[in-house]
């Protein structure tokens, strides 16, 4: 993470004053995926790499926003009310979009971002970005919103300005984040706790694939459209269900000949990906590795199989670990179709680890996968 004192020397170089720090973490997610939007259980967590942000209001325009890592600088006398291409400042203006709708006239600002969370490696570094800026924008403008409401400021900038149709779970996990803790959260409720990670002479170690398919945001908005018409099924024969939370897995197995098997399949994933949820929590929290892992290969193999989103290179990842050394268990994370695999390892086994699943890995694709080792950090705050 850049330190309070390198961004604000920068900041005072380029702007002459002194301004407001503040910094938001990118997440990994242990287990509960594609489970958020279907009002299910997600258990992610904020890592030691995030956003950072610079900013000091102005009593009049324009506004500037320096993006550090891009070397690219914006200049603007309004917030834009629409996208603009697949530009970075979306993310910004798009969070400056919902203080509007909800009221909050924002002061112009100077700002400049820098971030150490890798793009593209499913760690939410888009998350981070909106949610900096939610929790700075609160700061600065003293609309004095709580944590629920920044997260739903972050991710409607994602879904209705940048127009991506992602759940809540990353924006929740940047925002609310506890170092040494994975966060257990209900998407129908919004009811979460914080569970310790006690990892037990274990690392949580995540293969980069390095590559993220076109696919990725396409299919991701068409599995969302597949769950939703499972659920209409059910709302058809007189069953209140407003996501596939509210439907059992007995009642979908009940209704299986009246579906069809795709339908069948996605909707069956999610609600065993969430009883993973539950049992992965209660094995960690007794230190039960052996069946925490069997719980990440098992939500592997149904978003390979049932769910249909991973890819050659997140398979192949997660069979070089398969019954190595110290290896508990491993399973592609995130959206799918690119992005990184989460691996629960003995930290003494992790060194071989990486050296024999890397040489294989650019042996088939070419490349060297990146590897992490995950430390955890806090939700968006003020440095
Ligand atoms: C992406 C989305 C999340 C979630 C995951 C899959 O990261 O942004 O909301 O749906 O995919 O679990």
């Amino acid at each position: 993470m850049v330190s309070k004192a390198w961004l604000s020397g920068l900041f005072e170089a380029e702007f002459g004053s002194l301004p407001l720090v503040f910094q938001s973490p990118g997440r990994i997610n242990l287990i509960g995926e594609h489970t958020d939007y279907n009002g299910g259980w997600v258990m992610p967590a904020g890592i030691d790499k995030a956003c950072s942000l610079a900013i000091l209001p102005l009593k009049e325009g324009p506004t500037t926003v320096w993006a550090y890592d891009l070397l690219d600088k914006i200049s603007a006398n309004t917030f834009p009310e629409a996208a603009t291409d697949s530009h970075w400042s979306n993310y910004i203006f798009g969070v400056c979009l919902a203080f509007s709708r909800r009221g909050v006239k924002l002061p112009h600002f100077q700002a400049i971002v820098s971030s150490d969370i890798p793009v593209g490696a499913g760690l939410s570094s888009s998350a981070a970005l909106e949610s900096v800026f939610a929790f700075a924008f609160n700061e600065i403008s003293g609309a004095g919103f709580d944590s629920m409401e920044l997260t739903r400021i972050a991710r409607e900038a994602e879904n209705e300005f940048v127009g991506l149709q992602c759940g809540i779970m990353d924006m929740f996990a940047s925002i609310h984040a506890r170092q040494d803790h994975a966060i257990r959260l209900d998407c129908r409720s919004l009811a979460y706790e914080y569970v310790p990670l006690a990892m037990g002479g274990n690392k949580i170690l995540l293969f980069d694939t390095c590559l993220k398919h076109d696919l990725a945001s396409s299919e991701y908005n068409l599995r969302r459209q597949e769950c939703e018409k499972v659920v209409h099924h059910f709302q058809g024969l007189g069953i209140e269900a407003q996501t596939l939370r509210d439907i059992t897995l007995p009642q979908l197995l009940e209704a299986a000949p009246d579906l069809d098997p795709v339908s069948f399949n996605r909707a069956r994933f999610v609600l065993e990906e969430n009883e993973r949820v539950e049992v992965f929590a209660e094995a960690m929290q007794t230190g039960n590795w052996a069946l925490a892992g069997e719980q990440l290969y098992a939500s592997h193999a149904g978003l390979k199989n049932d769910y249909n989103v991973s890819c050659r290179e997140l398979d192949f990842l997660v069979d070089a670990v398969r019954g190595q050394p110290g290896v508990w268990g491993g399973r592609m994370m995130g959206g799918g179709f690119g992005g990184c695999t989460i691996n629960i390892v003995a930290a003494s086994a992790v060194d071989d680890l990486v050296q024999k699943v890397a040489s294989a890995y650019l042996n088939v694709f070419g490349v060297e996968p990146k590897h992490y080792i995950a430390s955890t950090g806090d939700g968006a705050c003020m440095l």
